[in-house]
């Protein structure tokens, strides 16, 4: 039988939604875990008498949380785009770049010529940044590979992400992020490809959602509803990048096909909102792209507050866009930004983001939920959005076992 551990002396915030404390805040706390599962939660005085026998580990008092959930990044890429940030600091926009063949093209010709060991050492250097501040489950887009060679390459490389790391790891395929330019003015032919592509990576095991850029720059949502449905065809789910930078009816596509989550969402409207709800789809906030490209256009947040659709907020860590490892200063910046109140963006980090990717065993607190937790040295929850550029992680636990430094 694994070993059974109580973590004790903490102050446990279980984000569990049935709790009366909206935090799920429990005062001299402790959790009782058997391998990588959580056996128990609550006050120290009311342990089980399992606990009893258990290996006793103090946490000296410290704040404790779900381990953070990223439900969006691009994190496997080659190169990087300096230059193109530098050119938009003088006034060139987002799109005139991607019209004018760089953007997403100019990190897809970079991925291409790195090798897999190449794109997964780059890949761990910032999955490690991520952890160290109390990251333990990352979604991972490919996106950056446009044939079906590189976009293997790419998800066998998140993938290894997760065997290497003591981080979880769920790959999504976004063949259908741009047109690469062996496609050139072929966009349909491409997203025929594209789809073709899907049902031989899900076939090798390395697809666990689908999503797309449904936008001007982009693919249409008739392009996009193709690939749904071949992901649906396959018993995918599907996500999408939706009204970034223009409303394009994406949000309301995505939701007719069960989305699990639409993201980005700037220029989302109310209809779009109200199929969200009525698909059960979590809006997922991307400040961190919102404030890279200084758009000033915020999404609806009080929109979907009122209609109760869960909000999740990720880094969107990708080379273009939103080049930032802190998932901290995302939700902080969801705050000052969007908004949302510190309780809202820290829900978006644990147990909304676990809804977004579809993992119910993550996210709170509870019993039968995997022992994942962090602890801060912080005096109250709201610091957590409060400070930035700060790094208050004290300690990690991932599937019941601590990380050591
Ligand atoms: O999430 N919106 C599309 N994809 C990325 C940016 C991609 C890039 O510019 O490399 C995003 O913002
Ligand atoms: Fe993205």
């Amino acid at each position: 039988m694994p070993a059974r551990m109580l973590w004790h002396n903490a102050r446990v915030a279980t984000m569990s939604p049935q709790a009366a404390d909206p935090w799920g805040l429990i005062e001299s706390g402790a959790i009782l875990t058997q391998g990588d599962t959580i056996e128990w939660v609550g006050a120290y005085d009311d342990r089980p008498r399992a606990a009893r026998d258990a290996n006793h580990v103090d946490l000296n008092g410290l704040l404790v949380t779900p381990g953070l959930i990223d439900c969006h990044t691009h994190l496997v890429y080659g190169g990087h785009r300096a230059n193109e940030a530098e050119m938009r600091l003088n006034g060139a926009s987002y799109e005139a770049i991607a019209r004018a063949g760089g953007g997403i093209r100019s990190s897809v010709a970079a991925t291409r010529a790195a090798s897999e060991q190449e794109l997964l050492a780059a890949a761990a250097r910032r999955a490690r940044a991520l952890l160290r501040e109390g990251v333990t489950t990352i979604e991972v887009k490919s996106g950056y590979g446009l044939s079906l060679d590189a976009e293997a390459r790419c998800l066998r490389a998140a993938r290894a992400l997760g065997s290497t790391l003591p981080i979880s790891v769920r790959t999504t395929y976004l063949g259908a992020h741009a047109v690469p330019p062996e496609f050139e003015g072929r966009p349909d032919d491409y997203i025929t490809a594209v789809c073709e592509w899907m049902q031989t990576l899900h076939a090798q095991g390395l697809v666990d959602a689908v999503d797309a850029f449904c936008e001007s720059i982009a693919f249409t949502s008739a392009q996009t509803r193709r690939v749904f449905e071949t992901a649906r065809a396959l018993g995918l789910p599907v996500k999408l990048h939706a009204e970034q930078l223009s409303d394009q009816g994406g949000a309301m596509l995505a939701a007719s096909f069960g989305a699990m989550s639409c993201d980005h969402l700037e220029y989302l409207g109310a209809a779009g909102v109200a199929a969200m709800r009525a698909a059960g789809t979590v809006a997922v906030l991307l400040p961190g792209a919102y404030y890279m490209l200084r758009e000033t256009q915020q999404p609806p947040v009080a929109l979907l507050r009122e209609a109760g659709v869960p909000m999740a907020v990720a880094t969107d860590h990708n080379p273009g866009t939103s080049p930032g490892l802190s998932l901290l200063l995302s939700a902080h910046m969801s705050c000052v930004f969007f908004r949302l109140t510190p309780l809202e963006a820290l829900r978006g980090i644990t147990v909304h983001a676990a809804l977004a990717l579809g993992l119910p065993d993550r996210g709170v607190l509870a019993p039968g939920m995997r022992a994942d937790f962090v602890a801060w040295d912080v005096a109250a929850l709201n610091e957590l959005t409060y400070w930035f550029g700060h790094n208050p992680c004290r300690r990690v636990v991932v599937a019941g076992a601590e990380l050591q430094e």
